[in-house]
């Protein structure tokens, strides 16, 4: 068994500032404010609205791993996180389960440097896997 929790949609936008001002006209509130992360060359900001938590990710080079990523999307949807109580155990049982990994496992500098890592599968796209605020 999975021990996983939904933690956030991810969203792929090519201008944070004004994405953040379209959210919070929907009435989303900023949890944590743009941070940058040197590892992905990303602008990373999270915000909150009734439980729900969405990533918003923003290229800032054409280095970034999510560069190619909007120009095929443009802004949209990209991914759902799930936190798990057991990385290691859950990772394992997604590789057996017909999901591919994308990336190796690493800290995530936005949240807390939780080790984090995103997977692909042929019938529903690309997750992602973070640790949970105990591991
Ligand atoms: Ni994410």
């Amino acid at each position: 068994m999975l021990t996983l929790k939904v933690h956030h949609i991810g969203y792929l936008v090519k201008k944070i500032d004004a994405a953040i001002r379209s959210f919070e006209t929907l009435g989303y509130r900023i949890i944590q404010e743009t941070t940058y992360d040197d590892i992905r060359k990303i602008d990373i900001c999270f915000m909150e609205k009734d439980g729900y938590c969405i990533e918003l990710v923003s290229p800032v080079s054409e280095e970034s791993v999510v560069y190619g990523l909007l120009k095929r999307y443009k802004n949209s949807p990209y991914h759902i996180c799930y936190e798990t109580e057991d990385f290691e155990k859950d990772y394992q049982t997604l590789l057996t389960s017909g999901f591919i990994a994308i990336d190796e496992p690493t800290p995530a500098p936005a949240l807390q440097n939780r080790k984090v890592t995103f997977l692909t599968n042929a019938s529903m796209g690309m997750i992602e896997l973070i640790t949970d605020c105990r591991s």
